[in-house]
């Protein structure tokens, strides 16, 4: 079945090419710049519709078309990506689309969460809750579509772990070969696990993700591999969808604030454009804010808005232990920018151990979440603090890995090992007290039924003290 058309527009001088004359770096050949994905019934750059026969879709229509597609039984509509296929009709053909029923992905309320920090609610969406575990496959279900439209056999990304997950499944699902560039010894054995077992050739650089980023964009020039990293705005197109799915859950209220991890920097303004572009065709009313969230360690766009209002980017040598997130010279950048400019959203950055409180935290909540997203309630509590959301803002915040990628990290935090002494001595007691209170390291014990009744009992005070 034959669906519409689109164009690609440089972000920064506004030149449009047809999708399929994209060169293999996904760089505007005049001034570098990025691309966005447009259809004839996008916005302008200055917020007006094209005037010539761009018929807007119809918002109702659509909402009941979407709605309808839940009952369908079609690989297609099961997708929580290609079920709002009217606003990414980037495939000519639908038969190109390769899809593991991603997206669908569940909405929580936080309730401890909320209470703590004094607001009244917080939800989390759980990209992590998707096929491989990760946001990525809602973008890599879009890209690799593309690719596989367009007769490429080779594809390949640079990543610090998720994207190579989700790249290698839906390559292999797409009968492709796939390429895998990793920093040696500083991705989540998790990930690392499953770009082998989805048979990617995986490369690890003795690197940091940057550096892989080098080598590769060089190697696409050369070889006909598509690049699949988030330069590429296909996988935009479907990182977007989550917005959709997210006002769909929520009856289509808008919530006031979405919150982000911060990156290579190209998922918070995927979901910028899912709004806007809701908001331009009158699905929902206003757009939230939607701000990013580096860690301390990881902020080249923190320092870039704090210490030049944004002008150039300030790369830096990037260190934390949310390594999915431990990049300093982002491809994206301008693109956050303007996404948190658009919706008048926030950057900030957490540390090291605001974020392994607040993953503790999405932990005991019965939910879970890798160290990358839990920044996003890190952040949220900052925010909050410095009075940016109020007590009756309703926040979402968009957890994007599973926990279970990366059992390494959660299992030294509960064993207390995963700061040195150095780094916890300068903790205040309130929040070493608050850490205590989450860390539930495993208790060995001799087969004895009075010891471990002891131990039961000394657990269960400790419980009700
Ligand atoms: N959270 C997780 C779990 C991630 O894996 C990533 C990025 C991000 C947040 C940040 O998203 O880059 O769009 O700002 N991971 C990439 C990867 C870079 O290679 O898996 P972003």
């Amino acid at each position: 079945m034959k669906i519409a058309t689109h164009e690609l527009r440089c972000t920064d001088c506004g030149a449009r090419i047809a999708g399929s004359t994209v060169n293999s770096i996904f760089r505007c050949p005049t001034c570098n710049g990025l691309y966005d994905v447009i259809y004839p019934w996008s916005a302008l750059p200055n917020g007006d519709t094209p005037a010539s026969d761009s018929k807007l879709p119809n918002a109702s229509a659509l909402r009941w078309l979407w709605q309808e597609r839940r009952t369908s039984s079609l690989a297609v509509d099961q997708s929580g990506v290609w079920r709002f296929r009217d606003l990414l009709p980037i495939v000519d053909d639908l038969d190109h689309v390769v899809t593991l029923r991603e997206g669908n992905t569940p909405l929580y309320d936080l309730p401890r969460a909320a209470a703590s920090i004094g607001v009244d609610w917080v939800l989390a969406k759980h990209q992590g809750m998707n096929p491989t575990g990760s946001f990525k496959d809602a973008g890599m279900t879009a890209a690799i579509s593309v690719a596989r439209e367009r007769g490429f056999e080779w594809v390949a990304c640079a990543s610090t772990g998720n994207t190579s997950a989700a790249m290698a499944a839906y390559a292999a699902r797409a009968g492709m070969h796939s390429i895998v560039f990793i920093p040696e010894g500083k991705i989540a054995w998790g990930k690392l696990s499953q770009s082998m077992d989805y048979g990617a050739m995986t490369i690890q650089l003795r690197t940091d993700f940057d550096g892989c980023v080098r080598v590769l964009t060089e190697l696409v020039n050369r070889f006909p591999i598509m690049l699949l990293n988030s330069v590429n705005p296909y996988r935009l197109e479907g990182q977007k969808t989550p917005a959709f799915e997210l006002v769909e859950q929520l009856e289509w209220q808008v919530p006031e604030h979405i919150i982000v991890p911060g990156g290579n920097l190209a998922n918070g303004s995927a979901l910028a454009k899912g709004f806007s572009e809701m908001h331009h065709l009158g699905l929902i009313p206003r757009i939230p804010r939607v701000s990013i969230i580096q860690a301390e360690g990881a902020n080249p766009l923190y320092r870039t808005i704090t210490e030049n209002g944004g002008k150039e980017l300030i790369p830096v040598k990037a260190n934390t232990r949310a390594t999915a997130i431990r990049i300093g010279n982002p491809a994206s950048w301008r693109k956050a920018l303007r996404a948190l400019r658009t919706t008048g959203g926030w950057c900030e950055q957490v540390s090291e151990q605001e974020i392994a409180l607040a993953k503790a935290e999405i932990g005991a909540e019965g939910i879970g979440c890798e160290p990358a997203s839990a920044v996003t309630l890190a952040g949220l509590k900052k925010l909050v603090a410095q009075g940016k959301i109020g007590r009756e803002e309703r926040v979402v915040l968009i957890l994007t890995g599973h926990t279970l990628k990366d059992s390494a990290y959660t299992i030294d935090y509960h064993r207390g090992e995963l700061f040195t002494e150095d780094e916890t001595a300068h903790l205040s007691a309130a929040d070493q007290a608050l850490h205590s209170g989450l860390r539930k390291p495993p208790i060995v014990l001799d087969p004895d039924t009075d010891t471990v009744f002891r131990a039961l009992e000394s657990q269960m005070k400790l419980v009700h003290a």
